[in-house]
């Protein structure tokens, strides 16, 4: 099944808002109704909102292919409706570039970003249990943060499509999700998909994470990323810094995996990359609160990162 699809006319999406509860499909007619399922996160994670960004313009085109102004406008708004992963802006720019050649050419395009992230997910799979057989001697126990599977792309994922295939393989000894505060990708959604994939997991508060290794129960941290900057700085969800500190204290591998869409060699550091704040109504009804929805994990504290074309070691993306 997949995440995000063109089906007849519109933008279909599984509404991660609902899981694990509820599996319910959200059609998906207008470039507002797009925006909105962003922003709610019923529709998350890189390389999704790159097909999600494609997709917009798709819906753009059709809907205002008659009004220049109407459709500059809703292109950038499709663009901007989260800042930090870069492949929405991405995806977005992408299909624009069609825009002059007719809506059947920007949707062509859009299926096509669809097409190329479901085949990285595949080959991310294939070549991170490659390296991980290489890095953990043997059966490697897996610590994992936020959402990177299925539900973050089209199918299958990034760091989970690896932790899938290893699996697949015979070669996965363990895996603790992390829950992933505030909005709980890891406890809601990874637990959801590992489930439907009967890959037996546990999981485990965001904090525990580096103690975990420290006692000596993960072998790996295995994580996806919504940015890598040119110098490999790498942008995740908040917590994934914590969990490379931990990982590097604890001398276990510390690997992200992500599509090619993901490496963004016009941002120079992650200090170059605006982080966003969600607001305080996420974290707690009884205090102001800052709520950065990501961190940046600096380039020194990445063992490998692990794309659909290569893997670049110790992370120079140059
Ligand atoms: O706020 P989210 O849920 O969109 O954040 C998602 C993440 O941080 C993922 O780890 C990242 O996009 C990689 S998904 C393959």
């Amino acid at each position: 099944m997949r995440t995000i699809d063109w089906v007849d006319g519109a933008v279909e999406i599984i509404d991660q808002t609902a899981l694990p509860g509820e599996l319910r499909i959200l059609r998906l007619h207008t470039v507002g109704e797009l925006v909105a399922a962003i922003q709610s996160l019923a529709v998350r994670g890189a390389p999704a909102l790159g097909v999600a960004g494609a997709f917009g313009v798709a819906l753009a085109a059709r809907v205002h292919g008659d009004d220049p102004a109407a459709l500059a406008l809703a292109v950038e708004r499709v663009e901007t409706a989260r800042p930090t992963a870069v492949n929405l802006a991405r995806g977005a720019r992408r299909a624009a570039r069609l825009l002059p050649a007719g809506p059947e050419a920007v949707l062509a395009e859009a299926c096509a970003v669809r097409d190329e992230e479901i085949a990285a997910s595949a080959a991310m799979a294939a070549r991170g249990a490659d390296l991980l057989a290489e890095l953990c001697a043997g059966r490697p126990r897996l610590l994992t943060h936020c959402n990177t599977g299925g539900l973050a792309a089209v199918t299958l994922g990034t760091a989970l499509g690896v932790v899938h295939e290893l699996h697949r393989r015979g070669n996965l000894a363990g895996l603790i999700a992390s829950e992933t505060r505030p909005l709980l990708q890891g406890a809601r959604l990874t637990s959801w998909e590992l489930t439907q994939w009967g890959i037996e997991h546990r999981v485990a508060v965001d904090s525990a994470g580096p103690y975990l290794m420290a006692r000596g129960e993960v072998d790996a941290v295995i994580v996806g990323a919504d940015r890598i900057c040119a110098n490999g700085d790498v942008i995740n969800k908040v917590g994934t810094y914590a969990h490379a500190l931990g990982a590097r204290r604890a001398g276990v591998p510390f690997v992200v995996v992500a599509p090619e869409s993901t490496v963004d060699p016009d941002t120079p550091t992650g200090a170059d990359v605006p982080i966003e704040d969600r607001g305080p109504a996420e974290v707690t009804p009884w205090a102001e609160a800052v709520n950065p929805a990501f961190d940046v994990t600096p380039y020194d504290l990445v063992t490998a990162i692990v794309t659909d074309r290569r893997v670049i070691r110790q992370a120079s993306t140059a």
